[in-house]
This record gives C-alpha cells, structure tokens and sequence, in this order.
C-alpha cells in the first residue's frame, strides 16, 4: 500500500513543531485571554483550548514514534497503514494548521503593541521551548537516525547544552546604558532614572560645592543589584546648573558571602537645568503605547523646550520592567537627554501587569500624586489609576483604585500649591472616572486652589474640553474657571504631541502630529 504523504515521519515531526509552536504563542498571549469569548467556557476557556493545542502537539510526537518504530512484521499489515492511523494523522494535522491560522491571525491583527508584550512573554518561556523541542529531538528522533545524519544532530544538540550552559553561568551580551538619564521631579527633589541591558547597580557622580559625590540606587543601606531601571535621588540644588554622569556595575550573582559583578559601565557627562523662570516652554505628551517613533517625529516639529511633562500610557501594561525601561526611562531620556526635569503622570496602562506595583519605587518616586514648583508654576499631579471599575474583569480583583482615589482626593483637599500660577496634570480629565461624584469634588478642589487649567490625555484625539461631549460639558459648566485640555496621543498611524508655553499672560498651546501638520494653536489667559 502506497505511504501517504500524511503517514511520514518528515510531515509528522514538522506537524508536532507546528502544534507545539502555536501552543507556546498562544499562552505567551494569555495576557489578552481575558477578553476571548465566553462561550470557550464549554471547553475549560482559554487555557482548555492551550490544553487542546498542547495535547495535539503530543498527540503529533507520539505518532511520529509510532511511526518511526512501530511493528514492520512482514506477516501483518504495519499499523500505520490501517485507517484509525491515518484518521489520526490527518486529525492532528489539520488541528496544528487550524491553530496555526489562529495564532498568525493573532500576530496580524493584534498589532505592533500586543506582538512586542507577546515576544517578551516568549523570551521568559524561551529555555522551556528549547528544552522540549531538543528533548523531544534527544529522545524520538535521534535514535532513528543513522550515520552521518545522526553524528551533525547530537552534535548540535550538544551544541546548544554547551552554549546553552554557559550562557547561564557566564553572559555573553555586551553590558550598556540603554539611553541618556531620565530626571524626574518628585515634588521633594530629582530622581535620575536610567537604564542597563542587564541587572546591575547604578550610580551617580557629581560635585557640588567643591565635594565629589558618588551616590548609590539603595534601600536601607544594600545596594540594589537586580534591576534593570536605577533611579537615584538627589538634592535639587546639587543638580540645578550642575553636570553629572551616571554609572552601573553588572551583577551576575549575589551570596551571603560575597558576590559576582561584571564590567563597570559609565556616562558621558550631563548638563542639568530646570525652568526656575515663569517663562518656559513643557514639551506634554500622552497615550504613546509603545509607538516612539511616530511620537518622536511629532516632538521634532514643536522645536525646543525646557521640560518635558509625560501623562501616561507608555504602553499596553507594565508586565516586564523591561516595558518601563524601554518605553517609560529610554523614552523619556531620549526626549530630554538628561539634561531637563520631566514629571511623570501614570496613565490606566501604567497600573496594569505583573511590574505595574514596582513601577514607582523603580522610577524613584514615593507618591504618584504630588505638587511640583518650577520657578512661579506649581504643577498639581494626579493619579487617576484605572478608568474603569475595580470590579472589571479586565482587572484580575487586583485592583483598589476606589479607595486609592479617595485618599487622592481628601489629599487634594489640603493642598496649597506654592506656585503664582496652577496648572493640573491627570491622565484622565475625569481624575476618578468610575466616581463621577468623587471626579466633581476633585474638579471642585482643583478650583478652590485657583488652578487654571488641567493637561490629560486619554481620549487619544487633541483638543480642549469644552469642545467635546455633552457630558463633557454638562459638567464643565460648574467649573468654568478650569480649562481642559486633551494634548493628543496615538491615533492609528498618527501621533499628536502638545508644547505649553508659559508666560506672566497666560498659556500658549502648539499641538502637531507626525507629519509636522499643525494640529492645533491658540493661547489662553490666566484668568
Ligand atoms: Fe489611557
């Protein structure tokens, strides 16, 4: 009987590669199951069709043994021309292109955002797919295999446990500073946040008033080697007019009794200046999910400013610090090449994720709601957490954020702003969203410590508020003496990013997108 094409242990063994790679993205994706149909509950939900995936890729292995060595008596028909074999051969088959098909369309339509967080996912499970493909290779395939052909593939797979081996015990990626330092105003000094390719230490060198300082990233006296982000915080007036440099010693492994470091890495030197004028110019964007390009080309067309104001949304969640330090420290440092304070404001992305609880002792700060004074402008910053309830599924039941809110608010009550001028940043204009009752005794705070206007992003579009919903405006029209502004953001292709300029007569408001097209223009007075 002819051996069909579906039979071969070629076609069979590539049939389990597939399987077992669609099986190993589609958990990488897990982070999106939650919004996979309910009806998948008839099958254990997402992770009953993993399961699935995971047993067919099984299913496909052990029909290529079977294959390989099962029964070839002369007397019988070999096994594997009868039909419940071939049934089962084209069954798995077929499943592995089906899930194939679904997990490409996942990589297609899920967009740039969720195929970076899935790649990331990949890379932390990626020992786990090395070691069942090549034992899977070790076991089953190996032993079929003859001379020559058999010599090249224990040889690789010797290869790979070699390297693999040392790669662990000795790293073999060069160590770096991944971009200029990121200084952060926390509202009682600098945060100078930067960060490496690997875990390390890190560290600040400057002088001041004729004393050479070398200040560490710790925590009651240990040096903090395992992170990839390392903010250390210095006095303002010790960075104000002043140069620095930063630097990073790699760990490798700490003990009780000593310890391993690699290769010391260190900056160029920084020139630092913050506004202490009422005239400056704040660079505002939002809502750039991972998309720094295209927010890179819009900041290119607003010309030069002297802080940098960053409303939140830095990406789809803060699963991996890898995340924050790429598109939260690398960002930001880009924009202000370490040389100008920038605020951080945390947008609903910013508390999602396994890293999201770490994100602001990470970024040096020990509250995310805070008043900022530069020269006579006091800046108001919000945490308005997530938009939605804390009961939303989307949310896991790890969220508190009512009650997180409320203490804002109450905090918001007492605070007398030092500043001539008052200006709010919140990533979302509503401030306590799922609390409409709670947005307006935080909008009414805002008014009774005279702040003029209020910068968020959110809605990804650009414009002020009192041109928008009904809603909007219905509840505008308590508090006229607060202007709204949205300052952009992304928005398929294109990316809007806001300048502020500030002066004794009020505010000036440039918005452009990537292609350099003006999106808006205007300025407003304080009063
Ligand atoms: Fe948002």
């Amino acid at each position: 009987m002819k051996d069909r094409f579906f039979r071969k242990p070629g076609f069979l063994f590539a049939v389990f590669l597939i399987a077992f790679a669609s099986a190993a993205v589609f958990y990488a994706f897990r982070e999106c199951w939650v919004f996979f149909p309910p009806m998948l509950r008839y099958v254990g939900g997402a992770m009953g069709i993993f399961f699935i995936l995971l047993a067919n890729a099984a299913l496909a292995l052990m029909l290529y043994a079977l294959r390989r060595y099962g029964s070839k008596r002369e007397y019988e028909i070999p096994f594997y021309q009868k039909k419940w074999f071939s049934v089962l051969c084209i069954v798995s088959a077929a499943l592995a292109l089906l899930s194939a098909a679904g997990v490409a369309c996942i990589l297609i339509f899920g967009g740039a955002q969720t195929v970076r967080v899935l790649l990331l996912y990949l890379k932390r499970m990626a020992p786990w797919i090395a070691l069942v493909i090549g034992a899977a290779v070790a076991v089953v395939v190996l032993p079929a295999c003859k001379g020559r052909k058999k010599a090249v593939i224990a040889a690789l797979l010797c290869a790979a446990v070699v390297l693999g081996s040392v790669a662990l015990a000795f790293p073999l990626a060069p160590y770096r500073i991944t971009s200029d330092p990121l200084v952060l105003d926390t509202g009682s000094d600098y945060s100078i946040v930067f960060a490496t390719s690997a875990k390390g230490t890190g560290f600040v060198e400057y002088e001041f008033n004729g004393d050479a300082y070398k200040t560490y990233a710790e925590e009651n006296g240990r040096i903090l080697g395992d992170r990839l982000i390392h903010s250390i915080r210095v006095p303002y007036k010790h960075l104000q007019n002043n140069t620095y440099s930063v630097g990073s010693t790699r760990v490798i492994e700490e003990y009780s009794y000593g310890s391993r470091l690699g290769k010391t890495v260190k900056s160029t030197a920084y020139s630092f200046t913050a506004p202490k004028e009422s005239d400056a110019e704040y660079l505002v964007l939002s809502d750039w999910h991972s998309y720094v390009d295209r927010a890179f080309s819009a900041v290119s067309y607003l010309g030069n400013y002297d802080a940098v104001l960053l409303l939140g949304d830095a990406a789809a969640g803060m699963d991996f610090e890898e995340e924050a330090a790429e598109y939260i420290v690398k960002f930001g440092g880009t924009l202000t090449r370490g040389a100008m304070p920038a605020v951080f404001v945390r947008g609903n992305h910013d508390c999602r994720g396994g890293f999201a609880d770490a994100l602001p002792s990470y970024l040096g700060l020990e509250s995310l709601y805070y008043t900022v004074n530069m020269g006579d402008l006091s800046f108001i910053v919000l945490d308005s957490g997530e938009d939605k309830e804390d009961g939303h599924v989307e949310y896991g039941g790890m969220n508190a954020f009512s009650q997180y809110r409320r203490q804002m608010v109450e905090w918001l009550r007492h605070t007398e702003p030092a500043g001539k001028y008052k200006i709010a940043l919140s990533h979302e204009w509503q401030i306590c969203e799922p609390e409409p009752e709670l947005s307006r005794a935080a909008w009414q705070a805002l008014a009774d410590a005279d702040v003029r206007f209020l910068l968020s992003g959110h809605a990804h579009e650009c414009r002020f508020l009192h041109e928008g919903t009904e809603y909007e405006q219905t509840f505008l029209s308590a508090f006229p003496e607060i202007e709204g502004y949205i300052d952009g953001g992304i928005s398929g292709k294109n990316y809007v990013a806001s300048k502020i300029t500030v002066s004794a007569s009020g505010v000036g408001f440039l918005a452009k997108d990537t292609a350099g097209r003006t999106v808006l223009e205007t300025h407003l007075p304080w009063d």
